[in-house]
């Protein structure tokens, strides 16, 4: 999908896409580059958006993990749909709140790693607070929530909801983004 599309994308459902372009590969390399992505068993991703982060954790995947995906736009999930072949992907046309679901389908309780995109800043309290809630309880004892955001709005509730909250910065990124690496 191009940049013309995902600006569409925009604004047609601007608070659920929350941003007009996709991220960039630096911020792709800061989501990425400092989390076990090989030794994982099961990663979930959320709001994988056209899937710049998405096709970079697929060429990292270990034989043996699973990448669990999950998207709420019809038109990111058909074209995802269409361009991603991976026997270790699965790729759901959902929200975010159903990580469980699609955790135990495989046979699994908890992931190793989240990695999301979800535009936490735009969502009414109860449902930042639900998702982030949701993600901490389907994160196994050493896993890690990765979450980038244009601002620190969050960080309070990321905070509260979880035991440690490390930040870093990129301001190769349009907008310039933060990126929180959470752990329960
Ligand atoms: C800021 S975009 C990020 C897209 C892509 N990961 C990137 O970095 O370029 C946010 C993405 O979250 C998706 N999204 C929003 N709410 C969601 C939800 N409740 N469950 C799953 N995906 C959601 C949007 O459709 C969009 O693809």
């Amino acid at each position: 999908m191009s940049k013309s599309s995902f600006l569409k994308q925009f604004f047609k459902e601007k608070k659920m896409v929350g941003s007009m372009t996709p991220s960039s590969r630096f911020l792709a390399a800061k989501m990425l580059n400092h989390v076990a992505i090989k030794d994982a068993k099961i990663i979930v991703e959320l709001g994988p958006g056209t899937g710049v982060f998405t096709e970079k954790i697929l060429d990292m995947l270990g034989p043996d993990t699973q990448l669990i995906v999950i998207e709420l736009n019809d038109e990111f999930y058909q074209a995802l749909n269409t361009k991603l072949k991976h026997p270790n992907l699965h790729l759901k046309h959902d929200s975010a709140d159903q990580i469980g679901n699609y955790l135990n389908e495989l046979g699994f309780e908890k992931a190793d790693l989240i990695i999301s995109s979800l535009p936490l800043a735009n969502f009414p309290p109860e449902l930042r607070n639900k998702l982030l809630l949701t993600a901490k309880n389907s994160l196994s004892e050493k896993g890690k929530f990765v979450q980038f955001q244009y601002s620190l709005q969050s960080m309070k509730t990321l905070k509260r909801i979880f035991h440690s909250v490390k930040v870093d910065f990129t301001a190769f990124n349009f907008p310039p983004a933060f990126i929180y690496t959470c752990s329960i």
